[in-house]
């Protein structure tokens, strides 16, 4: 039986509760990560933690664990799954306070949650189609770098790409690309990789790390910049990435087909040199 953290506690995802006065619950006052799992190893481990322990600083909550411990937690949930390849989630919020209050509470004691799902990634057939997409103007907050668990505007923004039959919703503030409702974005123009650069308005992807890692090791040229909707509009290949649907081409957007409304060459190579990477990183070790 596949088994949840929290606080210390190790049981059954249907008995995992928390207070309705955890700052969490009350604010969306709170971070978190996904993490790949494949063969039972975690994908990143240390790139995501490092991400964690970032946002964490950034709102002001102590990190309640160094990360042997996290690594230690993550593992015994793993363990507990019936699947290989997993999605670990993990939550970290302010804790429960004793008044609804916004006011960061005295001494709270921070609420943490490790939970895994079975990691579906996508499969060949969605590759080889691709996905759709819808562009919607950005206006999530200020801080979209912070992977907090207030996630409204993020939900309106990917539900708007549900409503009409997209994969995902493609964003753009004053004109520029920012990133996907949950995923990044990647262009591609004359044989050149585009990837937005990161600062304050976009999530900076773990897997967005590693594609550019791959680039960079198998000499596609790739330039980190902004990118207009202008470009966008006039891509050959458009690409999202994540954690749980690692690299997806984007075939059409707002009913437009991309290039040539195939998944284009650097999609493949890229999707292709992703899996390879995996299998050599993860499924090789012992
Ligand atoms: N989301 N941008 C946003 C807004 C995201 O929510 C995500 C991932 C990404 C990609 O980050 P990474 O490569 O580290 O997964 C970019 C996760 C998967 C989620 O919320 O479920």
């Amino acid at each position: 039986m596949t088994l949840a953290y929290l606080n210390g506690n190790y049981q059954p995802l249907a008995e995992t509760q928390v207070s309705v006065m955890d700052r969490g619950f009350l604010f969306g006052d709170g971070v978190y990560e996904v993490i790949p799992v494949y063969a039972r190893k975690s994908f990143r481990l240390n790139e995501h933690l490092q991400r964690l322990r970032a946002c964490l600083s950034t709102i002001r909550i102590a990190n309640p664990h160094s990360d042997a411990e996290w690594q230690a937690i993550i593992e015994r949930v793993i363990a507990s799954s019936d699947s290989a390849d997993q999605q670990i989630y993990l939550q970290v919020t302010r804790g429960i306070a004793p008044v609804r209050n916004h006011a960061f509470p005295a001494d709270a004691k921070p609420t943490v949650l490790v939970m895994s799902d079975p990691l579906l990634p996508p499969d060949a057939v969605l590759f080889a189609r691709g996905v759709t997409a819808v562009s919607a103007a950005d206006f999530r907050w200020l801080r979209c770098d912070i992977k907090t668990t207030s996630l409204l505007a993020n939900c309106l923004l990917r539900q708007i790409a549900i409503d009409a039959g997209c994969a995902e919703t493609v964003l753009f503030r004053d004109g520029i690309l920012t990133e996907g409702a949950a995923s990044n974005i990647f262009v591609v123009k004359d044989g050149l990789l585009l990837a937005p650069q990161k600062n304050h308005l976009m999530l900076p992807g773990i897997t967005y790390d590693v594609v550019l890692e791959i680039a960079a090791h198998s000499g596609i040229p790739y330039v980190v910049r902004d990118i207009t909707a202008a470009e966008v509009k006039a891509a050959d290949e458009l690409l999202l990435t994540s954690s749980t649907r690692e690299v997806l081409p984007i075939v059409a957007l707002d009913e437009r087909p991309v290039g040539d409304g195939q998944p284009g060459a650097m999609a493949r190579r890229l999707a292709a040199a992703y899996q390879d990477f995996k299998r050599t990183v993860m499924y090789s070790q012992p």
